[in-house]
């Protein structure tokens, strides 16, 4: 294994797919980061099993243990720097981060969106562009700055909307397109324009 791995957190709230495809990235010895830490907002998250079936550490950050979004994003950051982390990917993550934390990890910080951004950015993405009629739908990935999902995109991966598509075969097929591009979007990041910053 290459000693430069970037030792990389996946912040997760649920299933963890996509922690999972950049788990089976980070496997290949000339993959640019090191999946080090999980961390999760809800205890159930079956990502954490994926971490521990992967022996990756984790932790589990509750916010509702905390008085504030500040608070818990205090917690988040001491976590991250304890465990000696040079970069962030952001997986199904459903809090909403503070200016401060954004500020922390500004150009080291990423995120999955199940969409074509700039469109339809929030939550029902997949409704969302359905009803907008559009033909094509998607995923990108982008940096994470103050406002949410609309950090500059780093990458998108797109598909034909099917006359006969609903919101569930939409997620289904995106989430495809999704393991595929984020792996593929940090790998690229990792070995061009961050290393020299990290
Ligand atoms: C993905 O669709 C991602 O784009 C969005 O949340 C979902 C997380 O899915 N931000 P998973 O937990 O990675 O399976």
């Amino acid at each position: 294994m290459p000693s430069a791995r970037i030792r990389t957190a996946v912040l997760i709230s649920g299933s963890g797919s996509n922690l999972q495809a950049l788990i089976d990235a980070a496997k290949h010895p000339d993959y640019p980061a090191e999946i080090a830490l999980v961390i999760s907002n809800q205890a159930n998250a079956y990502g954490l099993t994926r971490a521990a079936g992967a022996s990756i550490a984790s932790e589990v950050i509750a916010h509702t243990d905390f008085p504030s979004r500040e608070a818990f994003d205090a917690a988040l950051h001491a976590a991250l720097t304890a465990h000696h982390i040079q970069f962030v990917c952001l997986a199904g993550f459903m809090r909403v981060l503070t200016p401060e934390f954004v500020k922390k990890w500004q150009g080291r910080m990423i995120n999955i969106h199940p969409s074509l951004l700039p469109k339809h950015k929030g939550l029902h993405t997949h409704q969302a562009a359905l009803d907008a009629a559009d033909t094509q739908h998607g995923c990108t990935v982008h940096w994470v700055s103050e406002g949410v999902d609309e950090g500059d995109i780093i990458a998108q991966s797109a598909l034909d909307i099917l006359p006969d598509d609903t919101a569930e075969t939409l997620q289904q097929r995106v989430h495809v397109l999704e393991h595929q591009l984020y792996p593929k979007a940090l790998k690229e990041i990792l070995n061009t324009q961050c290393q020299s910053h990290l």
